[in-house]
Formats: structure tokens, sequence, C-alpha cells
């Protein structure tokens, strides 16, 4: 879906999805990404949020019903993937946070991903409208650019679903849940992007 304009306000109406793949509530990728989704709220921009830890969330259970005449767009499996799925397909950025684990994204984050086949129509081409998907990462690993070969390829995996991808955000040296809060720097970054974005639509 893209970015609509009101005339009212002037203000470019932008609808974000904020999804959370750490096990850990106040962890430091579920405080930089409320810091970014808050931004956005206080430019004008509408969200939603889910914690994909605490939710009813099945694997793809690969049985193709998305890729039936009349079934386009929908998964057969009822679970909470269901109103996410809904809210990617309205969604003008998906931003998901995940903490690298094992050098990839959380199995929760990747539970989701697998779940995105009805997206693409049975050609493998896509039903998105021109979603842009926003990854943020937080590692231990100080060295930021440690794992990038891995997010550029989640990101060519994204483009292929037929997103458009930006650039990653990555935030080292995160172990303990709060060690955000010394890099008031991570907190400034997310908020930049998250302007950038709701001011050029
Ligand atoms: C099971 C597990 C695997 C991890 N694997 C990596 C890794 O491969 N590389 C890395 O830099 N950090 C790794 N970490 C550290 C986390 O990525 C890091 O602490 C992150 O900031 C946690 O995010 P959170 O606070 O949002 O939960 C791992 C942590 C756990 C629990």
């Amino acid at each position: 879906m893209a970015a609509s304009f009101s005339f009212f306000t002037g203000v470019i109406l932008m609808n974000i999805l904020g999804l959370y793949a750490s096990p850990r509530p106040q962890g430091n990728s579920s405080q930089l990404l409320n810091a970014f989704l808050e931004e956005a709220e206080r430019l004008g921009a509408t969200t939603s949020r889910y914690r994909l830890n605490t939710l009813r969330l099945q694997g793809c259970q690969a049985c193709y019903s998305c890729r039936q005449p009349g079934r386009e767009k929908q998964c057969a499996v009822r679970d909470d993937m269901q109103p996410i799925l809904a809210d990617v397909f309205a969604a003008d950025v998906v931003v998901l946070a995940s903490p690298v684990y094992m050098w990839q994204m959380t199995a929760q984050a990747k539970l989701f991903t697998d779940r995105l086949m009805p997206v693409l129509k049975p050609d493998y081409s896509s039903w998105l409208s021109g979603q842009r998907m926003l990854m943020l990462y937080t590692q231990g690993q100080p060295d930021v650019a440690r794992f990038a070969p891995y997010f550029d390829y989640v990101n060519r995996m994204f483009r292929f679903l037929g997103f458009r991808t930006l650039e990653p955000l990555v935030f080292g040296d995160l172990r303990g849940v709060n060690d955000v809060q010394r890099q008031p720097g991570h907190f400034e970054r997310v908020r930049q992007v998250a302007a950038e974005l709701v001011r050029n639509g």
C-alpha cells in the first residue's frame, strides 16, 4: 500500500507494522523498535505492533493452499499470523526487530518469514505493492560488519518476496537486557531513520 497524503494536515499518512522478534520483552531490540515506532507516531504515522514470541504461531505447513485459485493472499493455518498477514498487506513499512542468534535472525523472526508465502503469486511474482522492509538487528558482537553478508542475503530474500528493502539498522556490543541504555546514540539513530521515513514518505 502506498502512503497517502492528507490535504487537511499536509502530512504523509504512513502505516508502519512493527514486529518484535526477541523473546525478551524489554530487551535491546524491543527498546530500539519502541523508540522507532514512538517517533513515527509522534510525526503522524499509524502503527501496529506484534510481539512474535508471545503469539500462537505455527511454522508454514507447506499445504500450498495460498497458491490455489480463490485462496490468493490467504493462509490456511488459522493462528495469529492471520492479522499479521493482513497488516503486512496494509503496511507501507514493515520493521522486523531481531537479535542475532547463531549468526542469523531469531527462530521467531524466521517463522514469521516462512509464513509470508501468501505474498507470492503462483508464478512467484509478488502480490505486494511497494511495502518497504526495514530489518533492525541487535547483536553481542561489537563489530557491526561481522554478519553483513547474512544481512545482505536476508534483504535479497525480502526483495524476492516483493518488498523494497531499506538499509538494515545494526547495533552491536549489546548483551545485557539494558545495555542499549548506555548507548543514547542508538536511540537517536532509530528516531532519525523513523523521521526520515515518515517525512519523505
Ligand atoms: C541463543 C543466542 C544466540 C546468540 N547468537 C549470537 C550471535 O551469533 N552473534 C552475536 O553477535 N550475538 C549473539 N547473541 C547475542 C544477542 O544477539 C544480543 O545479546 C542481542 O542484543 C539480544 O537482543 P535483545 O536484547 O533484544 O534480546 C546470541 C544470544 C542468544 C541468547
